[in-house]
């Protein structure tokens, strides 16, 4: 239960932990959860469940007594699987030793933060953003500084000279998530490099979430700042499980480094989550290696979503958008709608559909909502059609 505003223990928090935000996201779905036939698309995951061949590996694993203390960096088997995975992936060597799971995306966020930015410091986070990407950098106590993308005739898009003009002597590090969470905005290889002079010639670290590389629909994967980089670059690559392989609620991604930090990163995996169970290790073994054309299948489905999604919308004339080259979203605005955490509970009232509000994502944001399409044609037919119709007669 939630402590009283006035309980004492409140006032002796570290204001770190005080201040921490809500996240706006989760209050839409606590306000929507249980309406009858409401379609949720407010949240950033798909609709199929892990399938059988990833989870099998998991009871597998039970079943053989897997269920002691495992591995801080993880067990030896998934980490020479990331590097088969990402040679695969990018066509260049990768050693195992530059691998480290985490409990999800979200720990590895977490950990990067912590390792570059404290308090008096600052990070730089194109902006909208993830809300949980300028959570994390508070909570570690540095300051997340929002640098807004631009919404234009080209889309989402970066300007790096204002990016650039951000940073100061207090910016440890730049947070690029490419593809974006919610705009679509990504990266091309020409921004990626152009990101990378800057921070080698400040010295600051950049903080690469690439969560959504699968998900891009020009070609097999987005730009990364693997195609750009040097060994020795201050690079420290975010991923997941969660969003490739339909794994959302496992909790197990990765953290990509040189292997010179491996005793630092071994450290704050020990004292935070001592590492993640091996039994979802073992599934996530049998994800990397044998998960591809689910991969493919899943993102041939949310192209499809996107597609379904973009010409209903587009035909009510009534919305502005750019269709997202990447990740799995739309985030769009409504002509006369600007107070868009009320129209999220609206919509839920009226529509029954759940979309996030564009004010959880930060500055630039709040004009916009947040619909994800990665999910069935049908399903997504009908939600297209339910925000059609809403949009036609509101
Ligand atoms: C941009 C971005 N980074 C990281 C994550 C972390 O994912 P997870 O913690 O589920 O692995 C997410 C999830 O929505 C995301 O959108």
């Amino acid at each position: 239960m939630d402590a009283k505003p006035d309980h004492p223990l409140l006032s002796v928090l570290r204001r770190e932990a005080r201040e921490a935000p809500e996240s706006g996201i989760v209050e839409v779905f606590n306000y929507g959860r249980g309406r009858p036939g409401l379609i949720p698309m407010w949240a950033g995951e798909g609709d199929l469940p892990t399938p059988g061949f990833i989870y099998e590996a998991a009871i597998r694993s039970l079943q053989d007594g897997e269920t002691f203390y495992t591995a801080q960096r993880g067990i030896p088997e998934i980490r020479s699987a990331l590097a088969r995975y990402h040679e695969r992936t990018y066509q260049r060597p990768f050693a195992a030793d530059r691998f480290f799971v985490t409990g999800g995306g979200m720990q590895a966020i977490q950990i990067a933060a912590r390792m570059v930015a404290g308090t008096g410091d600052e990070v730089l986070v194109p902006s909208p953003s993830w809300p949980n990407i300028t959570a994390a950098v508070g909570v570690s106590g540095a300051r997340p500084v929002e640098v807004p993308l631009r919404f234009g005739n080209a889309g989402w898009t970066l300007d790096l000279d204002r990016l650039f003009e951000a940073a100061n002597e207090r910016t440890r590090g730049i947070f690029i998530n490419s593809p974006a969470n919610p705009t679509g905005w990504t990266a091309s290889a020409d921004d990626l490099r152009a990101i990378l002079d800057f921070a080698r010639q400040r010295g600051i670290v950049i903080i690469a979430d690439e969560v959504y590389h699968r998900f891009y629909y020009a070609a097999d994967r987005a730009p990364s700042f693997y195609d750009v980089a040097e060994p020795e670059d201050r690079i420290l690559y975010v991923n997941t499980f969660s969003k490739n392989w339909a794994m959302t609620g496992w909790r197990i991604g990765w953290l990509s480094t040189s292997p010179a930090l491996g005793q630092t990163i071994e450290n704050l995996i020990q004292y935070s989550t001592s590492g993640v169970a091996t039994f979802m290790q073992r599934a996530a073994t049998v994800a990397l290696d044998e998960g591809e054309s689910f991969v493919r299948m899943q993102v041939d489905r949310a192209r499809k979503g996107r597609d379904i999604l973009c010409a209903g919308l587009a035909a009510t004339g009534r919305v502005r958008f750019a269709e997202p080259a990447g990740a799995f979203y739309l985030f769009f605005g409504i002509d006369g709608e600007d107070d868009t955490r009320a129209l999220a509970m609206r919509l839920v009232d009226e529509a029954n559909v759940g979309l996030a509000p564009g004010t959880a994502f930060g500055a630039g944001g709040a004009a916009f909502m947040r619909a994800c399409f990665a999910s069935s044609a049908e399903r997504m037919q009908a939600a297209t059609d339910r925000l059609v119709a809403w949009l036609r007669r509101a």
